[in-house]
């Protein structure tokens, strides 16, 4: 099959994005911009969570390292202390937790200096009913994250995996199903961008474990969720050019057909 070239007598009526009916645009435009929405929330998520692992603002390497691999020279409760739960206590009182940390994190010290901070400071969120925050009305869970930090655990990894897995393939399966219809895109550029979200997903994912191992795999993490984004702009962008300001608004209604316009 061939779908090049992109002349515009090809791009006429059709099973197209620019000829589709007025509902099905809607309905289509309406996914898209979700999605996008969506896509634009994660990203700011990236930014608050792996973006602040280092402390400084802004995804770097550093961050991924320090979130897969971890920072083994100190403990998760003092990386997200100096990152990003560091605008939850006044810097007085970080430093006090952790320099307890340091110290060993001893119970006796704790239930003295350290109690108090973290009942006015932390238990507003990390309490029994946050569901998947840590507890930190239980000292054990407190002591557990004063440990040497190892990154990611085994645990969260399949969690976070599976879910990136079933949920980001079912996102590229409807906006690859929509920028299929587009019409005119050169085969070499179409193809790629339709398996491409796969590929780099995988990828992606995959690169989570191998950083586990060894930090060098942090720039295939970045360069995967890079490619993705890309594949993600480029069908978003086509799908809604076509149907809209390729395919225009039509002037009358039309009802001789629920799928293509008259
Ligand atoms: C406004 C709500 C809120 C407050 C207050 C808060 N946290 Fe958090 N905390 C979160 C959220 C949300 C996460 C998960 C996202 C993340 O890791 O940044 C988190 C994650 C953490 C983690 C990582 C847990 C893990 O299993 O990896 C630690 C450690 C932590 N917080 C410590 C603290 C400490 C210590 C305080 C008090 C000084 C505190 N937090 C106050 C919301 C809060």
């Amino acid at each position: 099959m061939n779908c090049d070239p992109p002349t515009l007598d090809r791009a006429g009526k059709g099973i197209n994005l620019i000829s589709f009916g007025t509902s099905i645009k809607l309905l289509f435009s309406g996914y898209l911009t979700t999605v996008g929405a969506g896509y634009l929330m994660a990203l700011i998520q990236i930014l608050f969570t792996h973006g602040m692992a280092d402390g400084k603002f802004g995804l770097s390497l550093d961050d991924i390292v320090y979130s897969y691999y971890g920072d083994r020279s100190g403990s998760v409760l003092e990386s997200k202390l100096n990152g990003s739960m560091k605008y939850n206590a006044p810097d007085q009182e970080r430093f006090k937790i952790i320099q307890w940390v340091r110290d060993g994190a001893e119970e006796a010290t704790y239930d003295r200096d350290i109690k108090p901070i973290v009942e006015t400071r932390c238990l507003m969120c990390h309490n029994a009913s946050a569901g998947s925050l840590p507890d930190f009305g239980r000292f054990d869970n407190l002591k557990k994250l004063a440990a040497s930090n190892e990154g990611a655990t085994f645990q969260s990894l399949i969690r976070i995996s599976h879910i990136h897995l079933f949920g980001i393939s079912f996102i590229f399966m409807f906006v690859g199903i929509i920028f299929s219809f587009s019409t005119g895109v050169p085969c070499k550029y179409k193809y790629p961008a339709v398996v491409m979200p796969y590929l780099f997903l995988l990828i992606d994912i995959a690169s989570w474990w191998l950083t586990k191992l060894n930090p060098h795999f942090a720039l295939l993490v970045i360069l995967a969720g890079a490619g993705l984004g890309v594949a993600f702009v480029f069908m978003w962008t086509v799908s809604m050019y076509q149907m809209w300001i390729l395919g225009g608004v039509l002037k009358r209604k039309d009802r001789r057909n629920a799928v293509m316009r008259d």
